[in-house]
């Protein structure tokens, strides 16, 4: 595995230098030619606003700045504007909209809203995308009006959408041009699913600027249709002292964007009141932050879904669950018999996030996302210690059957010093702020390469079952993605271990440890362009995506 050493002479050298051993001490002596800032950082914010990868303040807005402990926000709901049975139809326009998060200092944040329903300016909605919630055999019809200022797509995170459906970058709304977004959903699809933009090179600036949201296919069946469900949407906010969202720096494309606030249904460290069982649909929407949620070490918790639907059996007895970014997950949450105070928290994670000199950052310290006060009511079967039955068996899993083909995808990084500058801006990206601080020189690599439009990387027929082998030889996390399918995830081996999967789950999203290779089997049912990438934002838009073609 390659090793990384950290160099940086000054603070003004362009710090996103990093360098294998072995690279450095190649180039060591070309290292005085970076020590002049390259023209393209001369916009670049003051590198002093980050100290060892945590926002401290300059510039950004403090901590306070947010209150916390307002009631949870219920999250908005689509209206579905069809008649017909088994159609949902309705409208999502992307627009930016002031928000009012600093007193008098409106935040222009860029949101997706049913077309008829512009919010009132200074509004205090949450900026989350409005929840649709269909059933299992609907045709789902979306006209999505692009009012940003940039190109634009709506890709269905996880959703068996056809390929020319699902917002590939290849597939751009322009600014002011509007499309539909048609696809029927098949039996078996219920789960817990998102949306969000996925236009080359601007999806890390679009979500991180807030266009995301949830998406909820139902099954006619659903063993635990009669439980009462929560929804907690997780964002990121980086928010500037004078309102504004911050643009990403060199720091966040290397190691992915995180601000200073995590958002629970757009809200700050909202209050949560549990007064029964409870099912807990979560989706990790941050542009790069791990959630290993935990509600303190005596709270446990079942698992009983992931990104693709319910597990065949509960995983019961659960203290912490990790959520890489895009990654969904159905809970449990038992009230219990004795009222208490507690909190849903991120507890300390270390994703090997790099300095920008001397080595490695320190884990992510633990956070609190939620207050979490639980209390049954008095004379209720829950405080009387009655739980909520749950199905010992939640559905069928079947595996998905003997792979015919393999495939290997190794994720890597690379420095290169004497590199051209690897990215052009976008046309139509926002100047200065989108890409501002990219880090030139600096590669995430699918199978060696960046992400290139014009080429196929694999090749996969339709309806045959695959094996594949994510690798990431890297020293940081990357959560891996695949389009249009949900996969099985067979076996995860790190440090010469191999495990193989203690269950079957329908997932999307993967999380690749530093090191560790992570089997899975997949199969594809659409001929079409499939998109692949680490759901790291900042390194799917730096390149680490690739094409998937299904013949
Ligand atoms: Cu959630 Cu290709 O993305
Ligand atoms: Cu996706
Ligand atoms: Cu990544």
């Amino acid at each position: 595995m390659l090793r990384r050493t950290f160099f940086a002479q000054t603070l003004s050298l362009a710090l996103a230098s990093f360098f294998t051993r072995q690279t450095f001490a190649q180039h060591a002596a070309h290292s005085a030619h970076a020590a002049h800032p390259m023209p393209e950082m001369a916009g670049m914010p003051e590198m002093g606003s980050t100290v060892m990868g945590q926002p401290t303040g300059a510039g950004l807005a403090p901590m306070d700045a947010l209150p916390v402990g307002a009631p949870l926000p219920a999250l908005r709901t689509l209206a579905n504007t069809s008649r017909e049975p088994g159609v949902f139809r309705a409208t999502l326009v992307a627009h930016p909209v002031p928000h009012q998060w600093l007193a008098g200092a409106p935040t222009l944040v860029w949101q997706y809203d049913p077309q008829t329903q512009h919010p009132a300016p200074g509004s205090t909605e949450p900026a989350i995308g409005p929840l649709i919630d269909v059933r299992e055999g609907d045709t789902v019809e979306i006209r999505f009006i692009n009012h940003l200022p940039q190109p634009s797509t709506i890709h269905w995170h996880g959703l068996p959408v056809p390929p020319d459906q699902d917002g590939n970058p290849a597939d751009p709304v322009a600014p002011g041009a509007s499309r539909l977004y048609r696809f029927t959903l098949p039996r078996g699809s219920a789960g817990t699913y998102w949306y969000h933009p996925h236009p080359h090179m601007m999806t890390a600036e679009q979500v991180f600027r807030g266009l995301a949201g949830p998406f909820i296919v139902r099954a006619a069946d659903d063993p635990l249709q009669g439980w009462p469900e929560r929804h907690l949407f997780f964002t990121d906010l980086k928010l500037a002292q004078d309102g504004t969202i911050a643009p990403n720096e060199t720091l966040d494309w290397m190691n992915g964007r995180e601000g200073q606030f995590v958002l629970l249904n757009g809200a700050h460290q909202p209050r949560i009141e549990v007064v029964e069982d409870e099912r807990w649909r979560v989706w990790n929407g941050c542009n790069a932050r791990y959630l290993k949620l935990t509600l303190g070490a005596n709270q446990r918790f079942s698992q009983v879904g992931t990104d693709g639907g319910l597990l065949a059996q509960p995983r019961d007895g659960l203290t912490e669950l990790l959520l890489a970014p895009g990654e969904r997950a159905e809970l449990i949450v038992p009230v219990g018999s004795v009222a208490h105070q507690g909190s849903l928290s991120a507890a300390a994670y270390d994703r090997g996030k790099m300095a920008l000199s001397h080595g490695s950052l320190p884990p992510d310290p633990a956070r609190v996302l939620a207050q979490v006060h639980f209390a049954a009511p008095a004379g209720s079967p829950a405080a009387a210690g009655v739980r909520r039955p749950l199905p010992a068996q939640l559905r069928r899993v079947p595996a998905l059957g003997t792979p015919v083909a393999q495939k290997t995808v190794v994720f890597t990084e690379a420095m290169e010093m004497d590199a051209l500058p690897m990215q052009h801006d976008a046309p139509g990206a926002t100047p200065m702020t989108a890409h501002a601080a990219l880090p030139r020189g600096m590669k995430f690599m699918i199978n060696g390469a960046v992400f290139d439009p014009s080429q196929v990387m694999l090749t996969s027929r339709r309806d045959e079952v695959e094996q594949w082998s994510l690798e990431n030889r890297t020293d940081m996390d990357h959560p891996f993605h695949l389009h249009g399918t949900q996969f099985q995830v067979l076996a995860r081996e790190l440090n010469g271990i191999n495990t193989p999967e203690p269950f079957l789950a329908w997932r999307d999203t993967v999380n690749l440890q530093s090191g560790e290779t992570v089997r899975i089997a997949t199969l594809q049912s659409m001929t079409g362009e499939r998109m692949f990438h680490c759901h790291i934002l900042e390194h799917e838009d730096l390149g680490m995506m690739a094409t998937l073609k299904v013949i």
